[in-house]
């Protein structure tokens, strides 16, 4: 194995809208998923969980599950088999009688159907003894300062001397803006096939699991086991979906493996229910952001003050990065940002697409647009006033900063010139209408670790070997294509493996990284494999390589840009809100694949729209709780909202980031979108509403 700085590769099967590699396994049905494998005498699991935010469980009561003619056992923290480690205390079930949220597993129960499961569980008695708690968040319980926040950025920043240039602007701004609980929706639900076995004379447990990283999953699995991490085997050929809750294992996967280990080797089979995912598989974390913008009277910024707060969980800390992106989008000579948490009784917070990002930029591109307003200014124009030369925090010069050129070709292709300054000017009928425009931005990011494996078979061609994870975005596709390219080959050529721990390591599919991440150890692979064994190799001869990175990162910033702009109609007597237009127009880098690209970031908008006008998991505040556990009460963006989305993209090929080009794609479509909906409700009725979602009532009476 070796690490190189890979090369720059040409683009001949990049940049082509090769159809999905796997296009014909997923519409067949013959793709299977975690619990569709085939495995031998298969036992089912299901959860029994709490039903109070805090306290104890007396007793687990197993008299009438146990009766259950299907039902074979029940396990609880009494006789689960025991952890190694039990730092993570999400992960860590069944190992003490004490609750942390409710929703948390408290006993599982095994059986031969997965309908005789439910019912055992069903018929399990927990009794539990309540302590108080405090389960949600206020502006005067937010007062822990984590050490750091996602994934490894300074909680606070501070940049010259907010206060005074506040005192000295021309105009100020100071607002509060609220983003609320969301809830991942993958299509396929978070499900585990686990069962144990021996191999070499040690313990082997392999799971069939939904995931975005499987060597992630085996490293947090491991020693939690008391295991060596290749002892755990990983696989997830195909994966319904993730956003992030799939980016690391949530307990689930815990209990599987726990519930396999006393079955005498059957696997078990876990699958996580629509309504369960509202308890066990993460959140976006509720946020208030307190903005203040200082000024001149041409709209050029002194000051940007971001302070966030937001929450955690007392079992396991997840502190979100909501004012990361305010950091670097604007020139502005003081800055201050800070982030603070309330811990509560509640599920751990996780990663919802663009974590940081999307609340954030939702807080800053509305506190911008109301800027704009109080300086008199068009919208896009303040932005063109506010383009940094420099990263502000790094001061380092941005790689690409695509903003100005986005925010021009959006506005031009949406028709911005001419739109009516005074919100509340145009009426259709019996809807007010108006435009907004918001900016997005996204760090690239690639991470390390990365190895590919190039094996060259007969008739020229090549089987490429990652284990990395396509959850549905078209990875195993863009990848076929960068091999090809690395290899100078047709796609036709390669055999692309992926989704498993036996194959090389690999990052997880998140933070956008995935694309760079992989297939520049790709690259780097197929680069030392060409070295080693020129252009007409014998079949079965073998390289494996990872990517050095250069000193790139130490000259320059970067990120991802986008401009969003908003249609939208409020209806005069309901207040209903319907988006007839919404266009993402972005700086990416080279897209690799562009029909699967487009699905990346009009998904993104999609989302984005959704945020701006529906998504909230409302809590019961007894027990923090989500109330609204299914699709029918959580209520997302369906076709009839979808009515003109479109996504567009710079032509570019900067290669200074990725041999291939690319800067990734999968979250920056929702950054920025909310903002564009709500500043468009603001355009068209004069109504400034600043809390998310946007819901009718706010915009009648
Ligand atoms: Mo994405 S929230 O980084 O999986």
């Amino acid at each position: 194995m070796t690490d190189l700085v890979p090369a720059p590769i040409d683009a001949k099967a990049m940049g082509t809208a090769l159809p999905r590699v796997d296009g014909v396994e997923k519409v067949t049905g013959s793709a299977a998923y975690a619990v569709e494998h085939p495995v031998p005498r298969p036992l089912a699991c299901w959860l029994v969980q709490s039903t109070i935010a805090r306290g104890r469980v007396v007793s687990v009561d197993r008299s009438a599950a146990l009766a259950h003619p299907g039902v074979l056992s029940v396990v609880d923290h009494t006789d689960a088999p025991r952890l190694a480690e039990t730092d993570n205390g999400e992960l860590a079930i069944l190992q003490d009688d004490r609750i942390g949220f409710r929703g948390q597993i408290v006993a599982l129960v095994l059986a031969e159907s997965s309908e005789a499961a439910r019912e055992g569980a069903r018929l399990v008695r927990v009794e539990q003894q309540e302590e108080p708690a405090e389960a949600e968040l206020r502006e005067d319980n937010a007062t822990y300062r984590p050490e750091k926040v996602n994934p490894s950025m300074e909680t606070d920043t501070e940049t010259g001397d907010v206060d005074t240039a506040l005192a000295g602007a021309d105009v100020v701004l100071e607002q509060t803006y609220r983003t609320p609980y969301e809830h991942n929706n993958p299509l396929e639900p978070h499900a585990t096939t686990a069962w144990w076995g021996e191999e070499d004379g040690r313990d082997r447990l392999t799971l069939y699991d939904s995931s975005q990283g499987v060597h992630g999953v085996a490293t947090a699995l491991a020693p939690m086991l008391g295991m060596e991490k290749e002892q755990v085997r990983v696989m997830a050929p195909y994966v319904g979906g993730g956003f992030g809750s799939k980016g690391e294992a949530h307990a689930h996967v815990m209990a599987a493996a726990l519930a396999a280990r006393t079955t005498g080797g059957r696997p078990v089979r876990l699958a996580v229910t629509r309504q369960q995912m509202f308890a066990l598989t993460g959140y976006r974390t509720a946020t208030i952001s307190k903005f203040r913008l200082g000024a001149d009277r041409d709209g050029r910024l002194a000051a940007i003050e971001h302070g966030v707060l937001e929450q955690t969980s007392r079992l396991r800390e997840f502190a979100e990065q909501t004012a990361s992106s305010t950091r670097m989008m604007y020139a502005a000579p003081n800055r201050r940002t800070s982030h603070r948490l309330a811990v509560l009784d509640v599920a751990v917070p996780s990663w919802m697409r663009a974590p940081g990002e999307m609340p954030g930029m939702y807080a800053h591109e509305v506190a911008m647009d109301e800027l704009a307003e109080a300086c008199g200014l068009d919208p896009v124009e303040l932005r063109r006033r506010n383009e940094p030369d420099l990263d502000p925090e790094k001061g380092l010069p941005f790689d690409r900063r695509g903003l100005l050129e986005c925010l021009d070709r959006g506005a031009a292709r949406f028709g911005w010139a001419g739109r009516p300054r005074e919100p509340r000017s145009t009426r259709d009928g019996e809807w007010w209408v108006g435009t907004g425009a918001a900016s997005a931005t996204y760090p690239a990011m690639r991470q390390p670790g990365n190895v590919a494996r190039i094996e060259s078979l007969p008739d020229a061609r090549y089987a490429v070997s990652i284990g990395s994870v396509d959850i549905g975005t078209g990875a195993r596709t863009a990848l076929t294509q960068i091999a090809a390219d690395a290899l100078s080959v047709g796609p036709d050529a390669i055999d692309l493996h992926l989704g498993d721990t036996a194959l090389p390591p690999a990052s997880v599919a998140g933070g956008s990284s995935g694309t760079s991440s992989w297939g520049s150890a790709i690259v780097a692979a197929a680069q030392q494999f060409r070295t080693e064994h020129g252009h007409r190799p014998a079949p079965g001869l073998r390289t494996e390589a990872g990517a050095e990175r250069g000193d790139e990162a130490e000259r320059f910033s970067f990120h991802s840009f986008g401009a969003v702009f908003a249609e939208v109609r409020v209806h005069r007597d309901t207040g209903e809100l319907r988006v007839p237009r919404l266009l993402g127009v972005y700086s990416v880098g080279r897209v690799v694949n562009p029909m699967t690209a487009r699905s990346q970031l009009v998904g993104g908008l999609v989302m984005g729209m959704s945020a701006a006008l529906f998504e909230e998991s409302v809590r019961d505040p007894r027990f923090g709780h989500v109330v609204t556990q299914d699709l029918a009460t959580y209520h997302i963006a369906a076709h009839a909202d979808v009515t003109g989305v479109e996504a567009e993209w710079l032509d570019e090929s900067t290669t200074t980031f990725t041999p291939m080009g690319s800067r990734g794609i999968g979250e920056i479509g929702i950054v920025g979108t909310a903002a564009a909906v709500a500043n468009a409700a603001y355009h068209a009725t004069g109504i400034r509403v600043r809390d998310l979602p946007l819901t009718a009532d706010a915009y009648v009476g």
